[in-house]
């Protein structure tokens, strides 16, 4: 495994690769790995010859600066879990690097972007696409590798890979849970002890919502996810949509959609979680 720094040693030796017949594929990361990755990089070895991660803490996307500061940056263990998982090269690089200038692209990102965390996290999604297409220029993967924890981002990287006309193909991969239930995040491990042991109620309540739907509505299920999570005073729904799984637009009725998603952000104290689900079409 090599860790390299610089997108001009990256493309060279990814262009003697090409050259050689290999295929490529990438797991876009921001470090402070978990199983999650790990399991997309599995994934990401088992489909192509070569594994590219890249690791950097994007600031374009961070429109809280105090989040921004304290995410947690850990090269080092990230290369000594990504070496025995198969990794071919590690890709770090500073800020600098990846943006010699500001980048001032906007994208319009379309509906996808306009409902759930795109007018709570105004800008995260544009900053996602910056960075995300500027990985694709380098790295000219043929395929790419996304949890669908951060589902709504899935559809907004598959929007921006279309308006590009970007010859890659993205890979969605299942939400990794702890035993619990809850869903493997960077961020469970800013939960106190006490949070940690309250957090799972969220994959609790939505597997149970997929169990109950069948005779209820959707504003039903709606009402029954936010009330039970709500009843812990540690607990706060932000929001929970029902939503068509590939616009990401609200549905009202179950008959709307082929592919019904709920997609859910949870405040666990002040630890912002995000989860979702697939139910069943009806
Ligand atoms: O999901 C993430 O970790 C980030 O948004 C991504 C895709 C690596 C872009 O910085």
């Amino acid at each position: 495994m090599k860790v390299v720094n610089r997108i001009e040693d990256l493309k060279r030796f990814l262009s003697q690769e090409r050259e050689k017949g290999k295929h490529i594929g990438l797991v876009p990361t921001m470090g402070a790995l978990h199983a999650g990755h790990l399991s997309l990089v599995k994934r990401c070895v088992a489909e192509n010859d070569i594994c590219v991660v890249s690791v950097f803490v994007n600031p374009t996307q961070f429109n809280d600066k105090h989040d921004l500061e304290t995410y947690p940056r850990t090269l080092d263990k990230d290369c000594a879990l990504l070496e025995p998982a198969g990794c071919t090269y590690v890709f770090a690089p500073s800020v600098e690097e990846m943006y010699p200038e500001p980048d001032t692209r906007v994208f319009d990102l379309g509906p996808v972007a306009s409902v759930m965390e795109g007018p709570r996290r105004p800008g995260h999604f544009n900053g996602v696409a910056q960075v995300v297409s500027k990985l694709f220029y380098i790295v000219e993967p043929d395929r790419a590798y996304f949890g669908e924890k951060d589902f709504q981002q899935i559809a907004v990287i598959r929007e921006m890979v279309k308006q590009l006309g970007l010859p890659v193909q993205i890979v969605d991969c299942p939400i990794c849970r702890e035993e619990d239930g809850l869903a493997l995040s960077s961020r469970n491990t800013r939960l106190s002890p006490e949070l940690r042991k309250k957090a799972p109620l969220i994959a609790k309540t939505l597997k149970e919502s997929v169990a109950k739907a069948a005779g209820m509505s959707v504003k039903e299920v709606h009402d029954f996810v936010v009330n039970t999570i709500n009843q812990d005073p540690d607990m706060e729904v932000e929001y929970y949509e029902i939503v068509d799984g590939n616009t990401m637009q609200p549905i009202q009725k179950w008959s709307d959609t082929d592919y019904p998603v709920g997609c859910i952000t949870v405040y666990c104290g002040d630890v912002r979680l995000i989860d979702n689900v697939k139910y069943n079409k009806q």
